[in-house]
């Protein structure tokens, strides 16, 4: 049966890519525009029946308006937080912050998705110093560890939830560029198989992902006190604490 899915930043590279596969699978699709300029690159996704949800996910307030959208579609199998941007003050907001408030703002889907990436290695284990608001640009590294930190902690705080992490590897698209070395084609797989299918090790939770494999992330990702830091900086910066396991 097709799930109800919704893919951040669809309107290009993976989170494309992935959109198209879910969609040619048979699945109900959700697809998200940063404004309704590029969402017309997605008419033909829609004339094929994906449902479309616009906003700037470095705009704080489209966020909080897209979490109270979302949350009108009803309940979601699978959110792939895909939208990125590899530098420049969007970086923390889009890929830190947007996926946090998203995430607490709307009912918990069965799976979550984050993208993370290989560079997450790089990143600085601690929130000290970091510029949540985007008023300089922001540490991609940084940024991909506390992704890849939060869903380590959503795993641990919501068992009743699947939630991984995906490095896609390093390939061409618009962030990755044209001398990119990995594999395109399977760039959007993980993240795809992750949200819709019923095999086992899929449903598996708190992974960090290549290519299908689980892989050691750096070593914060699992470090419960790095992990609380983490989403307590989030909840006062943002002023919204994700849900407990009960509510
Ligand atoms: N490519 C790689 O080698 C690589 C490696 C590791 C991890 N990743 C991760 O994979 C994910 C997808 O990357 P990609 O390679 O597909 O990048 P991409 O081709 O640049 O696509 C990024 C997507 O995010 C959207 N986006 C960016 N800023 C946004 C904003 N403010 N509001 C709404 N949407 C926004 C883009 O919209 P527009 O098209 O309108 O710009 C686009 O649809 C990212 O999280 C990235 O960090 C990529």
């Amino acid at each position: 049966m097709g799930r109800k899915i919704l893919v951040t930043g669809s309107a290009d590279g993976l989170g494309r890519m992935a959109a198209e596969s879910l969609l040619a699978a048979g699945h109900d699709l959700v697809v998200h525009a940063r404004n309704e300029e590029r969402a017309t690159v997605l008419r033909p996704l829609q004339a094929r029946g994906a449902g479309l949800v616009v906003a700037d996910l470095s705009d704080r307030d489209q966020v909080r308006r897209l979490a109270a959208e979302v949350a009108d579609l009803g309940p979601l199998d699978a959110v792939v937080h895909n939208a990125g941007v590899w530098s420049g003050p969007a970086v923390m907001p889009v890929n830190v912050v947007a996926p946090y408030l998203l995430t607490a703002l709307t009912p918990l889907p069965r799976r979550l998705v984050y993208l993370s990436s290989e560079m997450h290695q790089g990143g600085r284990p601690t929130t000290s110093g970091t510029d949540w608001q985007g008023q300089r640009p922001g540490s991609y590294e940084d940024s991909k560890l506390f992704v890849t930190a939060l869903t380590a902690a959503l795993a641990r705080l919501h068992p009743e939830v699947v939630v991984n992490a995906v490095d896609p590897g390093w390939v061409p698209t618009k962030m990755g560029g044209a001398g990119a070395s990995d594999d395109l084609a399977q760039g959007h797989e993980t993240q795809a198989w992750l949200a819709s299918s019923d095999d086992a090790e899929a449903l598996t939770s708190g992974g960090y992902w290549y290519h299908r494999q689980r892989r050691t992330p750096h070593r914060a990702v699992h470090d419960v006190a790095f992990q609380d830091e983490l989403l307590a900086a989030l909840a006062r910066e943002t002023g919204v604490e994700l849900p407990t396991a009960a509510g």
